[in-house]
C-alpha cells in the first residue's frame, strides 16, 4: 500500500504530499480539477507510464522542467519501500530506494495497480487486444513462466514476420517455428491455468452485482484447429506468405466473456458492462493475493459514471469487501456511496490536493 503520496509539477499539480488510508480513498473534485491526473500519478509509480495517450511528456506542469512522484510503500512483514519517478523533457527515471536505474518492469513488480476508468467498456465491446491485456496482466504476476516465454516468443515473432514481409524463401520462414512453438505453448499454458482460476473465483463475485445470470469465459488460444499450435502454423504457411505476416499463435488469443449465454458486449447495459469489468479487475486482485500475497492498488476513476445508485453502492460494497488499498474519484460529494463512509476523503482543487475531515457539502 501506499503510506505517503508526493509529486511536484505534475500536470496541474504544484505540489501534492497526502498520506492516504490503507482501505479505501476518495477523491472528490470539480470538472478539470486534477482528480484523473492525481489517479495518473500513482498510476506512473506502478507501470513506469502513464495511461493516457498523450505519453509523459505533457505531464510535465506547464512552465516546469520536470515532474517528480514519489510513494513510500509498506509492503508486508514491515518491509518499505520507496519508488519514484522523475520525468524531464528528454528522459525518464525510476527510483527505488534512492538507486536509479530501476526498471518499468521493476516498478510493475513492486506495486501492482488495476485502473478502471470510464471506457472500461472497452474490455467487452471493442476488439482482443484490451482482453488480452487484462488476461495477461493477472497472468503476468500469478504464472512465473508466462513473461520470459512472452518475451521470447515476441522476439521470434518479430524475426519471422520481418521474413515474411521481406518475402524470404520458406526456409527463413519456418526456421523460427520451432521457438514459436516452444515459448508460445508455454505462453498459451500459463493463460489457460490463469483463466481456469478465474473462471472457478467468478461467479460468486459476479452474483453479488449481476444477480443469477452466469457468466462464462471463453479462452480462444489464437489458432485454428484442434492439433496444436504447431500444426496450425505449417497449415497457415503459404496464407502467411501471402498476407506477409503471421497469422495464427497466441498473439491472437482473446477472452470472450459472456453472461447467460449471450455475449457481454450484445447482453448487459452500459452500467452492466462497467460493472462486469470492475468484478473481473476485483476477482484479479483476490488471485493475486491468494496466489503470490500480494493485494494490488485499484484506481477508480469516476466511479459514478453510468452507475445509478443501486449500482454504485452495490458496487462500493465489493470494493469493500475487497479490502485492499482503493483512490476512488467523484465529481460530487453527493455522489459518494454510503457504503463508503468510512473512506478517508480527499479534495481537488486549484492544483492541490487536500484531505477533508468529512465529506464536503455540495
Ligand atoms: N502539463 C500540464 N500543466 C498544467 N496543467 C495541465 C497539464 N496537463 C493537463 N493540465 C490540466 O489539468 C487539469 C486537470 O485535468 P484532469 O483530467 O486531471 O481533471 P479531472 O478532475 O479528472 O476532470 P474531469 O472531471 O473533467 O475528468 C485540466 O484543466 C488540464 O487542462
Ligand atoms: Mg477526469
Amino acid at each position: 500500500m501506499i503510506e505517503r503520496l508526493r509529486a511536484l509539477s505534475f500536470r496541474c499539480f504544484e505540489a501534492v504530499d497526502i498520506a492516504p488510508s490503507a482501505g479505501v480513498n476518495v477523491i472528490t473534485g470539480d470538472n478539470a480539477s486534477g482528480k484523473t491526473s492525481l489517479l495518473e500519478a500513482i498510476y506512473f509509480l506502478g507501470r513506469g507510464q502513464s495511461f493516457r495517450q498523450s505519453g509523459p511528456r505533457p505531464a510535465i506542469r506547464r512552465g516546469a522542467a520536470a515532474f517528480t512522484i514519489s510513494a513510500d510503500l509498506a509492503v508486508d512483514e514491515g518491509r518499505a519501500h520507496r519508488v519514484g519517478v522523475q520525468r524531464d523533457r528528454q528522459r525518464i527515471e525510476f527510483r527505488i530506494d534512492g538507486e536509479s536505474g530501476a526498471s518499468r518492469l521493476d516498478l510493475v513488480n513492486l506495486l501492482p495497480l488495476q485502473l478502471v476508468d470510464p471506457n472500461v467498456h472497452r474490455l467487452l465491446e471493442q476488439g482482443p487486444r484490451y482482453r488480452r491485456h487484462f488476461m495477461d496482466w493477472g497472468v503476468f504476476h500469478v504464472e512465473h513462466a508466462f513473461f520470459p516465454a512472452w518475451r521470447r516468443y515476441r522476439r521470434a515473432l518479430k524475426q519471422r514476420n520481418r521474413a515474411l514481409k521481406s518475402r524470404r524463401p520458406k526456409t527463413d520462414v519456418i526456421a523460427w517455428d520451432a521457438e514459436l512453438v516452444r515459448s508460445g505453448e508455454i505462453v498459451d499454458a500459463s493463460r489457460r491455468a490463469y483463466i481456469e482460476y478465474l473462471e472457478r473465483k467468478l461467479p460468486a463475485q459476479a452474483k453479488q452485482l449481476l444477480g443469477d445470470e452466469a457468466v462464462h469465459l471463453d479462452y480462444a488460444p489464437g489458432w485454428s484447429g484442434d492439433d496444436g499450435f504447431g500444426s496450425a502454423l505449417v497449415s497457415h504457411l503459404e496464407q502467411d506468405r501471402r498476407a506477409g505476416f503471421t497469422q495464427q499463435g497466441p498473439h491472437r488469443a482473446d477472452l470472450r466473456v459472456s453472461v447467460a449465454s449471450a455475449s457481454a458486449r450484445d447482453w448487459v447495459s452500459r452500467g452492466q458492462q462497467k460493472i462486469l469489468t470492475t468484478v473481473l479487475l476485483l476477482v484479479q486482485a483476490r488471485i493475486l493475493y491468494e496466489r503470490r500475497g500480494l493485494q494490488p492498488i485499484l484506481l477508480i476513476d469516476d466511479m459514478a459514471a453510468e452507475l445509478g445508485r443501486h449500482y454504485r453502492e452495490a458496487l462500493a460494497e465489493e470494493i469493500v469487501a475487497a479490502g485492499g488499498q482503493c483512490f476512488l474519484t467523484f465529481l460530487e460529494p453527493a455522489l459518494v456511496p454510503e457504503a463508503l463512509a468510512d473512506a478517508r476523503m480527499f479534495h481537488v482543487e486549484h492544483g492541490g490536493i487536500a484531505q477533508v475531515s468529512r465529506r464536503p457539502t455540495c
